[in-house]
């Protein structure tokens, strides 16, 4: 701090930190208003100094020096948009050791070394803020440990990757190609560097053992979380889904059970009057029940240059607050119980099941037959000839043990007059 100066260090400079620098420097005099000091980027740590990045930074603030930001005893905020997990760790763990408040959009960090940052912080009396690291500029983690601090939440059911909505979605309303839609969202900065943490679900996984962890008070990490991402959903699943009603998204849900925490990442048809069938394109939607307020809904932009920064600078704004007032660390970790995790064989669901069979009399009895025998009773079937001598067949259970399920498929997939089982999908429509 000098005057009425706060400087702050960026660790990286791609999509998130560029829309932070935008914000800080073209939204400077109404921050300067709403927390009392001016806010500067005195550093950016990268990789490439020289790189054109869009926008227009002094060149001597670019660095590719560590020390030029955390030894700085001038820099009191570290905004880490840097991604990964090394040597980001490290870089975050020196910051907070040096007494720096930390700021973070960095999801995979978070949720797997948490518990070791949230020590350092508290051990150095410094802020870790790190809004941004889920739903991308939605308010969902403040709103957790604050504004609904008075319930015990017992669900929550989130959309939380932008890229997998995006396609998901376009797929549904267009029919569009999985690696066509993919490119769309490489290019507009939605997905990950690497694409497969977020089609294969691992992204939404980390994003949701952040929130359970806040949610239900017990460190959740993404080894946790039961994880199955969209690549195997086709055009066909989700005809057939809109067909019986039902929209296609890739589903974040935790819930708090007698059995223990049920953590778990998979595609979800859900009724197409759910609030979150509504959910389009890169928007997310986090839908939290708590004991006392009921059911919740935070929604709006999970990915993107403006979105996310407008979260980030929410976090460095309240870091600064809490430096002016001379209380950095108030916001302490709140997993202070540690409860078990639910196996998958241990949860219920109802299923979608589509499956190519031998079109002659007794198939479907035969099928039917083995749900029956593992206790997996039948909420509909359709049946369609896909050619002169197989039909396929699409069947949406009730409410079973997912190790019933499995059995039950397992039977079913070894039935001579059973082809294939094209694919299995949870419902969620309570
Ligand atoms: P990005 O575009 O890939 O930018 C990463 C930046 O970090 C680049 O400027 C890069 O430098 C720098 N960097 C990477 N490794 C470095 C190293 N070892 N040393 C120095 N600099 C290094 O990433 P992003 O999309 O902005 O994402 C940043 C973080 O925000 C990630 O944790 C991501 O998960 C999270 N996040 C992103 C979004 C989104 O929509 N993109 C939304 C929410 C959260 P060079 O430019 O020189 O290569
Ligand atoms: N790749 C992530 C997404 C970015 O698509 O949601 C936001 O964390």
């Amino acid at each position: 701090m000098s005057g009425d100066k706060l400087y702050i260090g960026m660790l990286g400079m791609g999509t998130v930190g560029r829309g932070v620098y935008r914000i800080i420097t073209g939204n400077g005099e109404n921050i300067k208003r709403k927390i009392g000091a001016e806010l500067e980027i005195k550093k950016i740590l990268v990789r490439d100094t020289t790189k054109d990045r869009g926008i227009a930074v002094p060149p001597e603030r670019f660095t590719t020096k560590l020390e030029d930001i955390v030894d700085d005893p001038e820099i009191k905020i570290v905004v880490e948009v840097m991604g990964g997990i090394d040597p980001t760790l490290d870089y975050v763990s020196k910051a907070l050791q040096n007494g720096k408040s930390v700021v973070t959009a960095n999801k995979d960090m978070l949720a797997a070394h948490g518990k070791q940052l949230f020590a350092l912080s508290e051990a150095n009396n410094t802020d870790l803020l790190f809004e941004g690291s889920v739903g991308g500029g939605i308010p969902i983690i403040r709103p957790l440990k604050q504004c609904l601090a008075a319930n015990r939440i017992s669900r929550i059911i989130g959309i939380i990757n932008g890229t997998t909505n995006y396609m998901l979605s376009k797929m549904t309303r267009e029919g569009a190609n999985f690696d066509d839609v993919l490119r769309e969202a490489q290019a507009k900065g939605y997905a990950e560097a690497d694409p497969t943490a977020d089609i294969e679900g691992y992204d939404a996984a980390r994003k949701l053992a952040i929130l359970a962890s806040i949610a239900f008070n017990s460190r959740i990490v993404p080894d946790d979380v039961y994880v199955e991402g969209i690549t195997k959903i086709t055009p066909t699943d989700i005809n057939y889904a809109g067909e019986l009603n039902y929209i296609t998204k890739l589903l974040g849900i935790a819930k708090e059970t007698a059995e223990g925490i049920e953590v778990r990442v998979h595609p979800t048809l859900i009724p197409r009057q759910h609030p979150l069938a509504a959910v389009n394109d890169v928007y997310n939607a986090i839908f939290v029940t708590g004991d006392t307020i009921g059911d919740t809904m935070f929604y709006g932009r999970g990915a993107g240059e403006m979105p996310t920064a407008s979260a980030v600078v929410a976090d460095i704004m309240d870091a600064a607050r809490d430096l002016l007032r001379n209380v950095p660390g108030i916001i302490s970790c709140t997993c202070f119980e540690e409860k078990p995790v639910k196996d998958i064989m241990a949860i219920e669901s109802k299923y979608y099941v589509r499956l190519q069979v031998d079109d002659k009399p007794g198939v479907l009895a035969s099928i039917a037959y083995a749900f029956g025998d593992k206790d997996v009773s039948l909420a509909s079937v359709l049946q369609k000839q896909t050619d002169t001598v197989t039909a396929e067949i699409v069947v949406i259970t009730h409410l079973v043990r997912e190790k019933n399920m499995q059995e039950a498929l397992e039977i079913i997939k070894h039935l001579s007059s059973v082809k294939e089982i094209s694919n299995v999908i949870r419902v969620e429509d309570e």
